[in-house]
């Protein structure tokens, strides 16, 4: 065994370790993904964070000023009635020189090759083999593929990573990236064994000194359990994993009430700014607070060096435990 767990992941990311912080609304500003991409992953920018895309080029600078690292900069395509001007992000994601994007949601072919042709290296994050394959020949170098534990939208088919990821490395040549419940060097070597060639992050993320919430959110993922996940929006086929707290129990509720919710009914509890205020004053039960499974795993709240060097440490220690079972 090498001093090092290296993949073609990290070779293509140009980065020391295999692992990814995905893109995070509210929690993707520049000291977080700075901060990862110096303890050696890949931090990356949430560019539907910044009000506009000039303040996105703006916060890509503040990046830069903070990491000489690589650093990836995540675009969620939705599709809302009033989308986001995503074809300004791209400009300016292009003008900056930034060399890794990492999309997610409803991606038209022309945003990949817009994205190849300026050399930029393609993670495309889904929740499917299908979508998984259909990235995969529209040219995207790698695929992150998000389990059911996952926090945020793990789509409608409930497939968690146990089956998900080991269903994508058959399916795909293009290497993939292991999400969702991933919190340690155990899961990262599981993921590993499971022909993942990198793992990536996101609530355990949040539980990191660098993380730009408030103090009381860390906590309240430190304390939650496994069974502290809800799924919102399963009536509306569009599923939300989120931190159990009064708000997201009181969405469930009125999802399960008798005739359903609409949106519309719903989104005053489920508004953007609403989690972002509660992310920020700590009031958990005030708003949406994203979150998977695996803060049944978080029981503390590292910086992203320490977080990054103990998961590296503990994989190679459960990876010779397991070769040593042979
Ligand atoms: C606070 C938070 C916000 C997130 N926001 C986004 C987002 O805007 N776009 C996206 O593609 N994924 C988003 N995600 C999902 C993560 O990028 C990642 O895929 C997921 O957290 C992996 O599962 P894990 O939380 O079990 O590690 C978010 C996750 C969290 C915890």
């Amino acid at each position: 065994m090498t001093g090092q767990v290296q993949t073609r992941i990290s070779q293509k990311l140009g980065i020391r370790l295999p692992i990814v912080q995905g893109g995070m609304q509210w929690v993707g500003t520049a000291p977080m993904a700075a901060a990862v991409s110096n303890a050696g992953g890949l931090g990356t920018l949430s560019a539907l964070t910044q009000p506009t895309p000039e303040d996105l080029g703006h916060e890509i600078q503040r990046c830069r000023a903070l990491t000489d690292q690589p650093f990836g900069v995540n675009v969620t395509m939705l599709r809302t009635v009033s989308p986001p001007p995503y074809e300004r992000i791209f400009d300016v994601i292009i003008a900056s020189g930034v060399k890794v994007v990492e999309t997610a949601g409803n991606v038209p072919e022309a945003v990949f090759s817009r994205l190849r042709e300026a050399g930029i290296t393609l993670i495309h994050k889904c929740t499917s083999v299908r979508h998984a394959l259909a990235a995969q020949k529209r040219g995207v170098d790698i695929v992150s593929i998000d389990g059911f534990e996952c926090a945020g939208h793990p789509g409608e088919d409930d497939v968690p990573g146990l089956v998900l990821i080991p269903a994508a490395v058959r399916a795909l040549q293009v290497p993939v990236i292991a999400s969702g419940g991933i919190a340690d060097g155990r899961g990262m070597a599981a993921a590993l064994a499971l022909g993942a060639e990198g793992v990536n992050m996101g609530t355990r993320f949040v539980a990191t000194v660098e993380a730009p919430v408030h103090d009381r959110i860390k906590q309240a993922l430190v304390a939650a359990r496994e069974t502290d996940t809800r799924l919102m929006f399963r009536t509306l086929r569009n599923s939300a994993r989120v931190l159990a707290n009064a708000t997201s129990e009181e969405v469930v509720r009125l999802e399960r009430r008798e005739g359903g919710a609409r949106f519309e009914e719903l989104r005053p509890l489920v508004a953007g700014e609403r989690g972002r205020a509660a992310l920020q004053s700590g009031q958990v039960d005030d708003g949406v607070v994203w979150a998977g499974q695996v803060v049944g795993l978080i029981d503390d709240i590292p910086s992203c060096a320490e977080l990054l060097e103990r998961m590296h440490r503990e994989c190679r220690e459960r990876l010779a435990a397991a070769a040593a079972l042979c």
